[in-house]
């Protein structure tokens, strides 16, 4: 059975930070798909850090806290915000370049609810891939990387975790033992209909730490992109916030705007607000463009997003690219403390898969890579703190771990999931939806036992919605236990709520039972 120092479940840019600064620990770096296949290599507008002079981490701070309604964890926003600048200077001494001016200086772009230019980014609008090629080839050579296996389910003992196990596409399954495990395999966007995310976000990690007993929280607040890609109804790729920043406007097909009627920040009023109201005007039968005609040098600040355009026919000539809101981030996830540890020993959790709180109950934009750098140190430094102990010599009977319940014969498809999740766990949400899709995962949760299930018996697409199932219900029975609008969570029989006078408590999720608590 193989053993390492440290595994790592994802590649993205929070599993590549941590692993960097681990390098020189056994690590292995387990993903499900190719490494570069992450929603890190698909973030375009950048990586927020007040880095100018006249800007402030303070700034930052506020910032962040007004466009996540203050349910943040302040000291967690504070170690983002106060460690931010630093990282970018730390990459950028290691050889990593972003976009700057002919002096030298950074580029700094604008992205909904910021208060200042503080978007760093690189090749144009190729940030994550670019960042996430550099800290990828900054690690390699140190670890030991194994592709296009699926990790299943965490192995757990006398209540720590000490490794996984894994489902190869071959069928095969393998058993990984680790010191310290990390889950930084992402959120979830895969459960929804209409998605920036890709495919492979399955919400795999998530699902099997609440199967083995770790906390889940905040998992109702989920943010929709105001602007995708929209053609003959799908959603097919991300127009960039910082589109937005350089100028473009929201506008319906008879070219009239909407945004500054709503929002003292207009087109950049922070992401919950926009995408709320693009789906208001579409329910009222209109399209929405952005218009970008007032961008003079569009295809060069945004190369990417051009392509795209390109690829589906749409003329950056003429000024316009139809768009609709997606599943963009989630908010929830597992539990940590700003060490990233889980409520379980020996399990750590960091990126988009973790709640460490720092979007609270909306991410602001940019935010994202930032977390991936700053808390995937943070976790590898106090994991070098910790023993390391090889005391996870496990006999043969952990072949027999999970190997017991579930036998289902009929799962539903992955396009079944995200049309619930769609219409009933959406931009909008009512009671009376939120019931409906709590019933209907349970209906499953009984016929299935999609907490134990028979690893070997089932292929990677039908883990994948077994995983997918436990997501949506987790999402939807949060959102059905939040009575109140808050960010990323809306709820049309409910008051919007983004102040800090009154705040409802966390609603965390287990395995065992669900609670709020402080
Ligand atoms: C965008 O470029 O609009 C997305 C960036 C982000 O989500 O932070």
């Amino acid at each position: 059975m193989p053993q390492t120092d440290v595994l790592i479940i994802g590649s993205g840019l929070a599993a590549l930070s941590a692993a960097y600064h681990l390098r020189h620990k056994q690590i292995t770096m387990i993903t499900k798909s190719s490494w570069k296949k992450s929603n890190s290599m698909l973030a375009q507008g950048g990586i927020a850090a007040a880095i100018h002079k006249r800007d402030s981490w303070k700034n930052h701070f506020a910032d962040t806290l007004v466009a996540g309604c203050y349910h943040n964890n302040e000291k967690n926003v504070e170690y983002l915000v106060q460690d931010g600048p630093s990282e970018i200077l730390d990459w950028c001494e290691r050889g990593m370049s972003f976009d700057c001016d002919k002096n030298g200086q950074f580029l700094l772009g604008k992205e909904g609810a910021h208060s200042h230019h503080r978007i760093i980014h690189a090749g144009g609008d190729a940030t994550g891939k670019e960042l996430t090629q550099f800290l990828y080839q900054s690690t390699k050579s140190s670890i030991n990387i194994i592709e296009n296996e699926l990790v299943v389910d965490l192995i757990i003992k006398n209540g720590q975790c000490l490794g996984v196990c894994t489902k190869n596409q071959q069928g095969e399954i393998e058993y990984y033992l680790a010191s310290k495990t990390i889950i930084a395999s992402g959120g979830c966007g895969a459960v929804y209909g209409h998605t920036s995310n890709a495919d492979v976000i399955t919400g795999d990690g998530i699902a099997m730490a609440y199967r083995a007993g770790a906390e889940i929280a905040d998992m109702e607040f989920i943010q929709f992109h105001p602007t995708m890609l929209h053609i003959n109804g799908k959603c097919v790729g991300l127009i960039s916030e910082a589109v937005r920043g350089e100028g473009a406007i929201l506008i319906n097909e008879a070219g009239k705007a909407f945004m500054n009627d709503l929002h003292h920040q207009g087109d950049l009023a922070p992401r919950d607000v926009v995408s709320r109201a693009i789906f208001d005007e579409m329910k009222k039968g209109h399209k929405i463009y952005l218009d970008i005609s007032m961008i003079s040098n569009f295809s060069t600040r945004f190369p990417t997003i051009s392509t795209l355009c390109l690829q589906h026919g749409v003329s950056i000539a003429s000024g316009r690219i139809p768009v609709a809101p997606g599943m963009h981030f989630l908010m929830g996830g597992i539990l940590t403390n700003d060490k990233g540890e889980t409520s379980i020993p020996n399990l750590f959790a960091v990126g988009e898969a973790a709640c460490t709180g720092v979007h609270g109950a909306n991410r602001l934009a940019s935010n994202s890579l930032l977390e991936g750098l700053v808390f995937g140190k943070r976790i590898a430094e106090h994991i070098l703190t910790l023993p390391f102990t090889n005391e996870n010599c496990l006999t043969a009977n952990i072949q027999n771990h999970k190997l017991m319940s579930g036998n289902v014969d009929k799962l539903p498809s992955k396009k079944d999931i995200q049309e619930i999740m769609t219409t009933c766990v959406g931009i909008q949400r009512t009671k009376a939806e939120l019931v409906y899709a709590v019933k209907w995962f349970e209906d499953y949760k009984n016929q299935v036992s999609f907490w134990d299930f028979n690893v070997k018996d089932f292929t990677i697409e039908q883990i994948e919605i077994i995983n997918m199932l436990t997501i949506g219900w987790i999402i939807s029975t949060a959102a059905l236990r939040r009575t109140e609008s808050r960010g990323g969570h809306y709820r049309l029989d409910f008051p919007e709520r983004n102040d800090i006078s009154w705040r409802q408590k966390q609603v965390i999720l287990t395995k065992s039972e669900m609670h709020v608590e402080v």
